[in-house]
């Protein structure tokens, strides 16, 4: 950053953390300091925004309370238990990861950087979050919330060099107070500082915040800010990970033990199926087998397909 005088800093930080003390949501992994129960939080939460993850939470930990409860249940319960969250690989990851755990470290989450990230579906960001929320650690958690809302504080509208980012971050965590405040960074980007519209007036730092000047001032001005972080829409619908989540919802219906062949799973999740679309199906369905969401079933000549027991 381009340093800030250090009584900006400690101003940003105080108003922060009061912020956190009296505002912020109350959500259910932020009462827990079980290693387990956040690190099944902050997948689900990589990928799927908080309201939809919050009733999968609860169920999931009622169904898998423990690493060693997630490693022995059936692939098939836990894709079940997914449903509702798509991106179902994350779900036989932390199943993996969950194997690993007590297989490798005796069912103990490990406590450094290293071994969190050789954790199957633990990034950078995962085994940071981990870290501080789960093992108490005094580490910068960096998403795209925390991303926005520090580069805005302290660069301007539109935010930070993607190479400073890093050093913004250690430079303003305040001492002893890591988990607090990466919460609260992750709370004022989700629900003050969005993308979009943010709403600088409720904003605890507006009055240090090299951004909020601008986008209180006009709405011309607003307009093109958000044009700098537009991202390209992708296409959701006809896109292989439409298709993949189709596949997955339908089998879930099935019962234990009931498969289906290709030709009636091709029109469940493509009304015009045909033959010449097998191939197309075949390759989706051994990719979901790679990441062990299906079990495929050679039958002669016929295939069946199935969740993975
Ligand atoms: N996204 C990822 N981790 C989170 C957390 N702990 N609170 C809110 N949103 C999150």
């Amino acid at each position: 950053m381009s340093q800030p005088p250090a009584k900006t800093l400690t101003a940003v930080q105080a108003a922060i953390l009061a912020w956190f003390k009296a505002e912020s949501r109350e959500l259910p992994w932020r009462s827990t300091r079980d290693p387990y129960s956040i690190m099944v939080s902050e997948v689900m939460l990589q990928q799927t925004q908080v309201d939809r993850v919050i009733p999968v939470y609860h169920a999931f930990l009622k169904l898998f309370p423990t690493f060693q409860s997630l490693a022995d249940a059936p692939a098939a319960d836990v894709i079940r238990a997914w449903a509702g969250m798509g991106y179902n690989r994350r779900a036989m990851n932390l199943q993996r990861a969950a194997v690993q755990v007590t297989s490798l470290y005796e069912g103990v989450l490990p406590d450094d950087m290293k071994s969190l990230r050789g954790l199957p579906g633990v990034g950078e960001y995962t085994a940071a979050a981990m870290a501080c929320f789960a093992l108490g650690q005094e580490v910068v958690v960096i998403d795209t919330n925390v991303r926005r809302v520090l580069g805005r504080v302290f660069y301007g509208p539109s935010g930070a060099p993607d190479k400073s980012i890093a050093s913004t971050a250690a430079q303003a965590l305040p001492e002893g107070e890591a988990w607090s405040w990466n919460q609260a960074l992750m709370d004022i980007g989700a629900t003050i500082c969005t993308s979009r519209r943010p709403t600088c007036l409720l904003c605890p730092v507006r009055s240090d915040c090299k951004a909020a000047g601008t986008f209180l001032s006009s709405s011309n001005s607003v307009a093109e800010i958000r044009a700098a972080y537009k991202t390209k829409p992708e296409r959701f619908e006809g896109s292989s990970r439409y298709y993949r989540g189709r596949v997955v919802a339908h089998l879930r219906e099935l019962s234990d033990g009931v498969s289906c062949d290709l030709q009636s799973l091709g029109l469940v999740v493509k009304p015009d199926y045909t033959d010449d679309d097998e191939p197309w199906l075949l390759t989706l369905l051994q990719g979901l087998q790679r990441d062990g969401l299906v079990a495929l079933n050679d039958q002669g000549a016929k295939t069946e397909v199935a969740l993975p027991l």
